[in-house]
């Protein structure tokens, strides 16, 4: 007998065609060229995105760093998606939950995975209809009536498309460099006497290079009498400019798409694509000559051709920053305080000159007269002389925009300590994008972080799948009110029943908690805590904040994440303060302080109690299941940055709290810049990958947990730093620890383990168990990120020898 409930199959199919089509219709109805007013696209899904009517361009997140997205529009025919335009170039965001949707209020906002506003269409409600991509590649904000609000052509980034127009009030500006996305240092724009020109404008200098900047305006073909200042590229291939540049593209004609770049080396291009193999071909460009753009090589940097254009420091100086051109090169002797008696010499550097910083120029003047005078005035350091025709003789006070040219009639000399050894050999040339490929050599900890400075990491490293528990979450609807930057009030009730007790305090309620925060119970790199008790006489600590310079909401909207975090391992949040400049969080008072009190004090003076092996391993266990949390399971998928035993908490009974967990996201929106370029974390305790220029990600934490574990073992700090010979030795002690048991291992030495234990516990321990830490231990501390197991893959080692007595020996 049939089920009375079970569908025929011809009945079925259509059901399940209807729950399909409706199901994808509801999920790729983004996947055309409009986003209606309610809708948003999201980073975690691929497949959302925007596309012109004739699929020329896609409007959707891409990806310019290690899980950095910026929402950008790129050619989709393009080898590797050429980018035209970037909402949010200097502030990407996170590759997990960001999205930009078309709010109800009519404004196309981007938001970040907190729900932090990273950039919208405008700051006041609109008629903002529906947001569509057209053909030109222009991404259009319309009301009802078609009428356009706000246009993506409106605010170019680097690149100028066919038809959109060009202006006195946009700019096209080049990308840091090659590969990079974040504004760089060369402009291309109408200048205040109606011509187009571009500049660079560095940390140091500015200055204009095109059109040829000692030659007039009109010799350069320009006029600046038009003050319409409008140019535009048409779809021939064309550019026309109410200065009266023109130019035309060597492949002039319809049909092939085109673009005009702002490029990261300081060269205006124009190029064409040729839609058979997705390859771009440079149709013209403004400087043939690529050693006259300005700026490329910094101070007392010169461009030289080998026949590519290179960047070298000439003989004498030396690369300042070996990450980055624009920092030039500095001396390897001291000029800073000149002696007038002190003797100089000068060094010919033929075919050199370097444009700009004229102390003085001097006309029909021998050569030994010019040198004279360049070596008696101490602001003079170099001279140019050429002799066309007639002697000139530059004394120069800075050396900027150094170029060699074959074409150059003179030479450049540079003063020089007469005893200063030389060699001549300069024009080799280092290649003007070096460095990034330069790794930092990893034994010297000291250059660490030094070159983070250009590639865009995302603090936050996410499991590729949506756990179980966040699709509830967003079923639910339970996102929609912690996404939105700065909760309204309404909500606000709400949501302090779903978070539990998680609320704001006042500043005053704190004060009054503390005692005028009087008993301090600690302090470290992010802040003093004090013990306080409040109305309801719960204990808590109170954690005042030193280096936070966020916006009330957006620490609202950062806080509010880990509040709802709710683990028996990590200390639970119960609320926050954020009053004009104070910045506190509210969290449980953990009864028993750190693991670095019990673990490393002199017992025989204090109050500590030794720890014993069952809770050793306990807190063992539960540090690793916190982390495993962190990292695994919670709805934010947070990197700890600065595990070590100071930020472990136990309880009366020994069970392990992880505390400070998210302040590193925190402290790092705090800063001003966008790069991630401060570390956090207590040396000792981290990763060698902080040193390298590498993304970082939850193999940090698991590195730093790795020493924990061993200082668990062995119950001294292994990750102390000693000087030896003034120089500090690191991590010598835990080296030698790790190289010990790796030989005993090796050899065989039944006796490894004991060898290793604390000897305070007087043998009292479980063997297997400590075997398994030790091993766990040394493999989290792998110098390859890759080798080190997850925190996962811990908790499940760790509790496979969980139940087990202690051994007598
Ligand atoms: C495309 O990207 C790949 C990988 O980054 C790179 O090797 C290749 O050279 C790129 N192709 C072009 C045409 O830029
Ligand atoms: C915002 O929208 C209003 C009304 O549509 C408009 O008048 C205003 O210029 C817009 N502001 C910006 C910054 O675009
Ligand atoms: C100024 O330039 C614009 C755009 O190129 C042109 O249409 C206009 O005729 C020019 N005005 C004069 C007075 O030349
Ligand atoms: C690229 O364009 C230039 C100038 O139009 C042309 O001479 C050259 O042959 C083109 N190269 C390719 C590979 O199409
Ligand atoms: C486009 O590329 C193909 C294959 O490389 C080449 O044969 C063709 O000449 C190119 N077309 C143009 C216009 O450069
Ligand atoms: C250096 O030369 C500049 C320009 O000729 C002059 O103004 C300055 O006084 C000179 N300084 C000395 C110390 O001679
Ligand atoms: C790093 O420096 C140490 C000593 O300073 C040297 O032995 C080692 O080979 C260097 N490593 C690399 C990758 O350069």
């Amino acid at each position: 007998m049939r089920c009375p409930y079970s569908l025929s199959p011809s009945f079925a199919f259509p059901l399940l065609f209807i729950l399909v089509s409706f199901l994808s219709s509801f999920t790729s109805s983004a996947t055309q060229n409009s986003l209606f007013r309610g809708y948003s696209l999201s980073v975690d899904d691929e497949s959302d995105f925007l596309t012109s009517p004739d699929k020329s361009f896609t409007a959707g997140f891409y990806e310019v760093g290690s899980n950095a997205f910026c929402f950008s529009i790129w050619f989709t025919n393009a080898v590797n998606r050429t980018v035209v335009w970037m909402a949010n170039r200097d502030k990407p965001v996170n590759g997990h939950r960001s999205a930009i949707s078309l709010r109800k209020d009519g404004i196309l906002v981007l938001t970040d995975i907190d729900g932090s506003k990273v950039w919208s269409t405008n700051d006041t409600e609109t008629d903002g209809h529906k947001t569509e991509l057209l053909n030109s590649g222009n991404l259009v904000l319309r009301d009802p009536q078609d009428r356009i609000l706000w246009e993506s052509f409106d605010s170019p980034t680097d690149t100028l498309l066919p038809l959109q127009p060009f202006t006195k009030i946009k700019k096209l500006v080049s990308a840091k460099g090659e590969g990079m996305y974040s504004s760089g240092y060369y402009s291309f724009f109408f200048d205040n006497d109606n011509v187009l020109r571009l500049m660079y404008d560095g940390p140091e200098i500015s200055s204009v290079y095109w059109p040829n900047p000692d030659s007039t305006v009109f010799e350069n073909g320009r006029t600046n009498y038009n003050s319409s200042r409008t140019a535009i590229l048409d779809d021939l291939g064309g550019f026309s400019s109410s200065d009266r540049m023109r130019f035309s593209a060597g492949d002039m004609g319809f049909g092939i798409w085109r673009r005009l770049t702002m490029d990261y080396d300081g060269n205006l291009r124009l190029y064409s694509l040729n839609e058979s193999n997705g390859l771009w071909n440079i149709s013209w460009e403004a400087l043939q000559q690529q050693c006259n753009v300005h700026g490329l090589c910094g101070r007392n940097g010169i461009c030289v051709y080998t026949p590519e254009p290179k960047c070298s420091c000439p003989p004498g100086f030396e690369m300042s920053d070996l990450q980055d051109w624009n920092q030039g090169c500095k001396s390897k002797f001291d000029n800073q305080n000149c002696d007038p008696n002190q003797k100089v010499r000068f060094l010919e550097l033929p075919q050199v000159d370097f444009y700009g910083f004229d102390l003085d120029y001097l006309q029909e003047k021998s050569f030994e007269a010019c040198r004279d005078h360049c070596s008696n005035n101490c602001s003079c350091e170099a001279f140019g002389y050429r002799l066309t025709g007639e002697a000139t003789c530059f004394l120069k006070s800075a050396l900027f925009n150094g170029y060699k040219s074959p074409r150059f009639p003179g030479s450049t000399y540079l003063k020089l300590p007469e005893t200063l050894e030389t060699s001549e050999d300069f024009f080799e040339g280092i290649d003007i994008t070096c460095g990034s490929s330069k790794p930092q050599n990893l034994s010297s900890l000291k250059y660490i972080m030094q070159g983070a400075k250009t590639k865009w990491v995302y603090l936050y490293s996410f499991a590729s799948v949506i756990g179980a528990i966040e699709i509830l979450f967003i079923s639910l609807g339970w996102w929609f009110i912690f996404r939105r930057n700065g909760i309204p009030k309404s909500v606000e009730d709400g949501y302090q029943a779903i978070s539990s007790q998680f609320r704001k305090f006042t500043y005053k309620e704190l004060r009054k908690a503390t005692n005028n925060f009087k008993e301090e119970l600690g302090r470290g790199g992010s802040g003093i805590v004090y013990k306080g008790n409040l109305s309801d006489d719960r204990v808590v600590a109170v954690k005042k904040l030193g280096d936070i310079i966020q916006g009330e909401e957006e620490f609202w909207a950062e806080v509010s994440t880990f509040g709802r975090i709710n683990h028996m391992n990590l200390v639970r949040m119960w609320g926050f303060c954020s009053e004009k400049i104070h910045r506190l969080l509210v969290y449980e008072y953990v009864e028993n302080g750190s693991l670095d009190k019990h673990l490393f004090s002199n017992h025989d003076s204090d109050e500590h109690t030794l720890l014993g092996w069952k809770e050793r391993f306990k807190i063992a266990l539960g540090t690793a299941r916190g982390l495993a949390y962190l990292h695994h399971e919670c709805l934010e998928w947070i990197i700890h940055c600065d595990v070590k035993p100071e930020n472990i908490l136990l309880e009366r009974n020994f069970e392990a709290k992880i505390a400070d967990f998210g302040l590193a996201k925190l402290s790092q929106r705090g800063r001003s810049g966008s790069e991630f370029s401060r570390i956090r974390g207590t040396r000792g305790y981290m990763a060698p990958e902080w040193a390298l220029n590498l993304p970082i990600t939850a193999k940090v934490d698991v590195y730093s947990y790795g020493v924990v574990l061993l200082e668990i073992v062995k119950g001294i700090r292994l990750s102390s730093w000693v000087l030896v010979d003034g120089d500090e030795e690191e991590e010598a002690m835990l080296t030698r620890f790790m190289r010990e048991v790796k030989r005993k291992i090796q050899n065989g030495d039944d006796l490894w383990v004991e060898d290793a234990m604390d000897p305070r516990l007087k043998g009292q321990f479980n063997k297997n168990q400590a075997a398994t830490m030790i091993e766990i231990g040394i493999s989290c501390l792998e110098e390859d990120r890759s080798q080190r197991p997850s925190m996962d893959a811990v908790v499940e080692a760790l509790q496979g020898c969980e139940d087990e007595p202690n051994t007598h020996i």
